[in-house]
């Protein structure tokens, strides 16, 4: 794309935009001053779609005028609420039906994916992470292994990065595995860093991972949504993410897990157990023994709340609409746009951290301001800008090509140049 400096380019890119109306059906904060926020923060939070209120006043209503018919006789029930999100999801993240379920939230999921897929023995018993993981993984790996009676200290392998760099190199992840696989019980990635910006390999790591007979899980809170997936090919074992970011489900909203079918019915398969993870054929009869449903469903623990998957399926609905293919294809000139407004300030005012290669990206860049990056972001703030701040030195700006302009590009960069 031979992108432009001016402001007229960003007009015309926003007028040829095959998804410009999407943007119209979110609300957009407003500034202080009236004004639309620039809002470049889906990696945190993602944005409300205006049909989330109908969706939820639907069953604020049913559950009004039926009580706990609405189980059955909402008008869509809530028995199965659920299930009314697994085709989206499915199609989402690259799986079969019964390889997703959407429950809980994300550090539970990790929680209950790491109960079954990881099972440590005296010569296997490592887990692979990669640097920086996000804390709530560190903890959950380390508070995992101390359950298993191991010592994080030794039994936790952080990725190591080549000096004076933050991204990590496949053919290093790979010559680690080589090396260590044996003792590696899991390989835990993100797949795509938070702080970085930076998309694993999954598929290869996968590969290679499972050459050595190491289970491999994902965390995509910072993926799914923002590239595509596919879970199922790329033979992963479990993978786990949270709705709030690029989902637009909702502060703290109901979660989403994979589990590959060929876990799909191993009932002795060690886990915590609930009634919602039961037969369904069988769940009401209250018997005292769990049998688990077949596939990622068998892993649910308690009947799901029906308001969070209500505002959720909002946005899945918007998500089916466009496709994940289109998404993408926006995306990539979006951040790319980004990348070089960015670029004609010049690396000794800002630098790019994330990896130039549109295929190592989703639509986050994460951006170190060489002088007080903090108080920048501060004033970026106060003119209206949403972004966010990551100790100790990242500015993360992620335009999202459901709701993002190029004209929001624009304005964010001539923002930032006034203040570094
Ligand atoms: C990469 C990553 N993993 C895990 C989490 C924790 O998610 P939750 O609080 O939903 O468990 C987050 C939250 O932002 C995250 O970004």
């Amino acid at each position: 794309m031979n992108y432009q400096p001016d402001k007229n380019f960003a007009a015309e890119m926003d007028a040829h935009d095959p998804l410009r109306e999407y943007r119209s059906r979110f609300f957009i904060p407003r500034h202080t001053n009236g004004e639309e926020c620039i809002y470049l923060c889906g990696n945190s939070l993602g944005l409300q779609p205006k049909t989330v209120r109908e969706n939820v006043e639907q069953e604020l209503k049913d559950w009004a005028e039926l009580g706990v018919e609405g189980h059955f006789h909402a008008r869509n029930p809530w028995m199965r609420y659920h299930e009314f999100l697994t085709e989206s999801t499915a199609r989402l993240v690259g799986a079969n039906l019964p390889e997703v379920v959407v429950m809980n939230t994300l550090t539970v999921n990790l929680h209950l994916m790491m109960v079954s897929f990881y099972r440590p023995t005296p010569t296997r018993y490592r887990i692979l992470i990669e640097a920086n993981a996000f804390p709530s993984d560190q903890y959950a790996v380390k508070s995992q292994i101390q359950f298993q009676g191991y010592d994080p200290a030794e039994a936790l392998i952080e990725l190591p990065l080549r000096k004076g760099e933050v991204l990590h190199r496949t053919e290093d992840i790979e010559a680690l595995i080589e090396r260590e696989g044996e003792s590696i019980a899991l390989v835990l990635l993100g797949g795509i860093n938070y702080y970085t910006g930076q998309v694993f390999d999954m598929e290869r790591i996968s590969r290679i991972a499972h050459a050595k007979g190491c289970t491999v899980g994902l965390d995509l809170a910072h993926a799914v949504g923002n590239i595509e997936l596919q879970l199922h090919d790329w033979d992963v074992d479990f993978a786990v993410w949270c709705s709030y970011k690029y989902l637009n489900g909702g502060p703290g909203t109901i979660a989403g897990c994979f589990v590959h079918e060929k876990h799909a019915d191993k009932p002795d398969m060690p886990r915590f157990a609930g009634w919602w993870g039961h037969n369904k054929e069988t769940r009401f009869l209250m018997g005292p023994d769990f049998a688990p449903t077949s596939g990622a469903e068998g892993w649910q623990l308690s009947n799901p709340p029906i308001l969070p998957l209500a505002a959720l399926l909002a946005s899945m609905e918007i998500f089916d609409a466009v496709g994940m293919k289109k998404l993408r294809e926006k995306s990539r000139l979006l951040t790319g746009y980004l990348e070089f407004l960015v670029d004609q300030i010049g690396e000794d005012r800002v630098k790019i951290i994330t990896p130039r290669d549109e295929n190592q990206r989703g639509c986050q860049l994460s951006l170190v301001v060489k002088k007080n990056g903090r108080e920048v972001y501060q004033k970026l703030t106060s003119e209206g800008v949403i972004c966010d701040w990551r100790e100790p030195d990242v500015i993360r700006v992620a335009p999202v090509p459901l709701y993002n302009s190029f004209m929001d590009v624009f304005r964010f960069v001539e923002i930032l140049e006034k203040f570094i």
